[in-house]
């Protein structure tokens, strides 16, 4: 049996960002902010996108709504190389995938009303007529746990996880295929970020969604993911189904970020492991595995390649040459 075509498929993608030179300075230098960067999602999948601050998650969010042009790499979306669509083309796909912000009105008129707000993706893409667009305003209000006089409200009137149900509505709004959520719930109380990432869980369910999750720790995303990526330093580290990621890690770096996560778990009690010294210039990054000035298991070849990311059990994938760890 042949495995079914992932609904996104994104191989080698690569970003650099160019620094600008000092005067004179005849080299250029490049921010490597993704490297290489292979993976896919299926339909109605949420896979968890994990890693430390500057690891290049936000970046691979941005390249994959086509808000920044990738250096390198293809993104295959339902068969389409969107990676290299003329900007025309582009604007048919954007409807296809959407983003949720960690603050969903930084970006957004503070003068518009909700409903605005909500149906501002409806009217770009000229969906419904205006009295159509106000009946599924109220009825995307609902679906997120909101009442439809909220339309009529301000955001700076709701709290930060009402808030955040609203850009979740927003992103709904033009019905679309693929979320990428970047950090959706990492600016919110405990309490209520366990009631959005319940809202999304009820919203994939009933929905059938598609989610590229963002988080920075891999409690946020240990009940919500199929599968998780492990991200350091614009190189996946570990891909794993999400069991299999949390009992059994592979990579060096996510055992050192499980060991960080604060879980209540005996098991894991006492077994902080921490990276020696600091994440290093993405400028500059190590030759060979990015992680080896800071891992405990590295060996001197480990300077010399660049671990290939490997499959060793059925969808569980590691970029690191020792098998003898772990
Ligand atoms: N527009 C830009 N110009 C130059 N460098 C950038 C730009 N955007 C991102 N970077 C750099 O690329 C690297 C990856 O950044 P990115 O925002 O993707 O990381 P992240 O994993 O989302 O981090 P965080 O957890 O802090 O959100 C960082 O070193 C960042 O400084
Ligand atoms: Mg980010």
């Amino acid at each position: 049996m042949s495995a079914p075509i992932p609904l996104l498929d994104v191989r080698g993608l690569t970003k650099r960002f160019p620094v600008k030179a000092k005067p004179f300075s005849r080299q250029k230098k490049f921010v490597h902010a993704v490297e290489d960067v292979s993976f896919s999602v299926g339909r109605g999948e949420v896979v968890g996108l994990v890693g430390e601050s500057g690891s290049g998650k936000t970046t691979i969010g941005r390249t994959i709504m086509r808000l920044t042009d990738p250096t390198a790499g293809q993104i295959v979306y339902d068969g389409t190389d969107i990676a290299h669509l003329p900007r025309r083309q582009m604007m048919a796909f954007r409807r296809k995938i959407q983003m949720v912000f960690q603050d969903p009105f930084a970006s957004l008129n503070p003068r518009s009303k909700v409903g605005e707000l909500i149906a501002e993706g409806m009217e770009i893409h000229g969906i419904g007529t205006p009295a159509e667009r106000r009946a599924e305003v109220s009825r995307l209000l609902g679906l997120v746990g909101l009442s439809a006089e909220a339309a009529q409200r301000f955001p700076h009137e709701f709290s930060g996880g009402q808030r955040q149900r609203i850009g979740i509505a927003r992103a709904l709004a033009v019905s679309p295929g693929f979320i990428v959520a970047d950090e959706p719930v990492s600016a919110l109380d405990v309490s209520v970020q366990a009631q959005v990432l319940n809202l999304l869980q009820d919203l994939k369910e009933q929905l059938g969604l598609t989610i590229l999750f963002i988080a920075h720790d891999l409690s946020v995303v240990e009940h919500f993911c199929d599968r998780v990526i492990v991200m350091y330093l614009g190189r996946i580290m570990e891909i794993a189904p999400r069991e299999r990621l949390y009992a059994a890690p592979k990579h060096p770096y996510t055992e050192a970020l499980l060991s960080a996560a604060p879980v209540p778990d005996p098991d894991r009690e006492g077994k902080r492991i921490v990276l020696e010294g600091d994440i290093p210039s993405p400028i500059n990054p190590p030759s060979g595995c990015v992680l080896r000035t800071r891992c405990r298991y590295a060996l001197p070849e480990c300077a010399q390649i660049v671990p290939p990311l490997r499959e060793i059990a059925p969808g569980h994938l590691k970029a690191c040459i020792r098998d003898d760890i772990l």
